[in-house]
């Protein structure tokens, strides 16, 4: 399967990582182009035991690329998981999806096929719905996008070993019942109901 990666900070680059050790191919995306290229480099800008080895095997495979030009990554895949910084807004207790509405916002109308945007990023209660709306009004005619979340729970220093097992449940924000089990390639959705994210 092939997909990319949206935000390449700590949990980003660790999930891209994750999914070209699982065998997919994936563009790793990202708007600072130091990390790209530190990434594209073989270097991994945050301590992480384990990864940099993994990021230089998948780079040297072919399977793992890292690139600034979301035209390329609409282009690329067909699956894209999202996994931008949502940090507390100032002086409110909200979170602050500024990077999360770029990111759709940048994304969506570049989409020219049935799309799937997966997000890993913690966000309140209810995002995905918004989100989906958001990416309604921004899809071009026909294309349909649909917005999932598989929220992460990193153990930070201790991803890789658990990599497996993280990509397993998300949220969709379709009227379909609960319990729903999707495939996107070989990776397995689960849905745990529209309301969970
Ligand atoms: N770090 C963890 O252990 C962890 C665990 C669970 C959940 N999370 C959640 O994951 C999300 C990301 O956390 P992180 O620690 O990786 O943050 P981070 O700050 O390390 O990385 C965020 C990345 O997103 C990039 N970015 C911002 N706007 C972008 C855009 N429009 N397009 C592409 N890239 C963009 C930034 O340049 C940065 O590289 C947050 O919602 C966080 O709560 C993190």
């Amino acid at each position: 399967m092939k997909c990319t990666v949206f935000g390449t900070g700590y949990l980003g680059a660790t999930h891209a990582v994750g999914m070209a050790q699982l065998g997919h191919e994936v563009l790793g995306v990202d708007i600072d182009p130091g990390k790209i290229a530190k990434l594209t480099s073989g270097e991994i800008p945050f301590y992480e035991p384990e990864l940099a080895d993994l990021l230089r095997s998948n780079l040297a495979a072919g399977r793992l690329r890292f690139s600034t030009d979301y035209a390329a990554a609409a282009d690329f895949a067909d699956i894209h998981f999202l996994g931008v910084g949502t940090p507390q807004k100032k002086a409110e207790y909200g979170a602050d999806l500024r990077h999360v509405h770029a990111v759709i916002d940048e994304l969506v109308p570049r989409l020219s096929r049935p799309s799937v945007i997966v997000g890993k990023s913690t966000v309140p209660v209810g995002t995905a719905t918004e989100l989906s709306r958001r990416a309604s009004c921004l899809a071009s005619a026909g294309t349909d996008v649909e917005i999932a979340w598989n929220p992460e729970f990193l153990r930070e220093a201790s991803p890789c070993g658990t990599r497996c097992i993280r990509i397993g449940s998300w949220s969709a924000c379709n009227p379909t019942p609960p319990g729903r089990r999707l495939r996107y390639g070989d990776v397995e959705l689960f849905d745990l109901g529209r309301r969970s994210v």
